[in-house]
């Protein structure tokens, strides 16, 4: 069996990646650790709860007493666990240095000693860069972090690369581009809008709404990373990257059209304060390898947007019964809406 520790594997992308992953390997066996902030939902493992190669860990990825055993049993690191989001990063910074880049370092310190660690996958975000004004991203880019959570994601990327270099520690890191699928957390853009459409709310449009994001499905990020296990290169950066660029503006009009909603629900609101206007990678390096995204936009978006609308049960309870998405909400959102 192959030891698999996966951190914050009870979070959006996380919980992809432990399903997809047990169903791809029948030789893994994985361990999710987890903090449950706010973001980390048990229901989003529901469906491997009870796997018998799967067991869920609680526990803080910056507590060494917690992430070192965890580290030495492995032979394999998926490090999702982060602080997720642009506009709670903007409110306030502390909780991501803390987890994201402190957070990262303890497991990385872990790794060095772990005995029979052979790779420790650094999920890294395209938000490294910085806004592209035109063409895309490479891996050898400069890194241009505009908000304090892509700083301290940047932080996170530059630590790990640096274990491998000083220390040997076999990492290899991801830089994916904006993720849609089932069970994201309804703060992120597209589970925001398409459920406030479904309620008839306003969707509140930051700025001109001319941003422009590179839209990966998620389980097509999971492909990428599952391969890069198999075929990245430890001290190696590998951008993952839906290639589906859009402005947000004509996102939100495909989401109301795909639940026939009126367009008088786009509401403009004061632009997000550091605001990146465009992200695009180039995946050429990834695309060597053999990996090219298999879920186009159009039909991909189609089913996201049904998954929220047939899975009432996951989102609204987050969304009307969790005082402290309430209090988020308003603090967001309350002065503008
Ligand atoms: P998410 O917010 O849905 O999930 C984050 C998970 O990490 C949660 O389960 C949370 O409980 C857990 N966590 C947070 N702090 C922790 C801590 N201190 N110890 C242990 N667990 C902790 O995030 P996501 O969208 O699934 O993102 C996962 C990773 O992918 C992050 O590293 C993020 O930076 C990166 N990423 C996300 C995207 C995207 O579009 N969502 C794109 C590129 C990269
Ligand atoms: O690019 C990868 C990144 O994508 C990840 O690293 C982050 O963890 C993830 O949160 C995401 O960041 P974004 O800031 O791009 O995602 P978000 O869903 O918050 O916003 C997408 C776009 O929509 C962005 O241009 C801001 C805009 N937006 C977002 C919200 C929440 C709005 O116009 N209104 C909103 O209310």
């Amino acid at each position: 069996m192959v030891e698999v520790l996966v951190t914050g594997g009870a979070g959006f992308i996380g919980s992809n990646f432990v399903e997809f992953a047990l169903a791809a390997h029948p030789d893994w066996r994985i361990t999710t650790l987890d903090k449950l902030t706010y973001a980390g939902r048990l229901e989003n493992l529901r469906e491997v709860m009870d796997h018998p190669r799967h067991r869920f860990v609680r526990g803080d990825v910056a507590d060494a007493a917690v992430a070192r055993p965890l580290v030495a049993a492995a032979e394999v690191v998926v490090h999702f666990a982060a602080e997720t989001h642009v506009d709670r990063a903007i409110q306030d910074a502390g909780a991501f240095i803390r987890t994201d880049v402190y957070g990262t370092f303890v497991l990385l310190a872990a790794a060095r000693e772990a005995p029979g660690l052979r790779r420790f996958l650094q999920i890294s975000t395209d938000e490294v860069y910085g806004s592209v004004a035109a063409g895309a991203s490479t891996e050898t880019d400069e890194l241009r972090p505009r908000n304090p959570y892509a700083a301290s994601k940047a932080g996170a990327d530059r630590l790990a690369f640096s274990y491998w270099a000083t220390h040997g520690v076999p990492v290899v890191i991801a830089r994916a581009s904006n993720n849609y699928g089932p069970r994201q957390f309804p703060e992120k853009m597209i589970p925001l809008f398409v459920s406030n459409a479904l309620d008839n709310l306003p969707l509140p449009l930051y700025g001109d709404g001319r941003q422009s994001r590179d839209w990966l499905h998620v389980t097509d990020h999971c492909r990428a990373l599952d391969l890069l296990l198999e075929r990245g290169r430890p001290g190696e950066t590998y951008n993952v990257g839906g290639g589906s660029e859009l402005e947000n503006v004509a996102l939100t009009r495909l989401i109301l059209d795909l639940l026939d909603r009126p367009a008088s629900l786009l509401r403009h609101v004061p632009d997000r304060p550091g605001h990146d206007r465009r992200y695009r990678l180039d995946t050429a390096k990834l695309r060597a390898l053999g990996w090219t995204p298999q879920i186009e936009f159009g039909p991909g978006l189609r089913a996201v947007v049904e998954w929220y609308r047939d899975n009432e049960w996951w989102w609204r309870p987050i969304k009307e019964a969790d005082p402290a998405f309430r209090a988020y909400y308003e603090q967001q959102y309350g002065n503008v809406l």
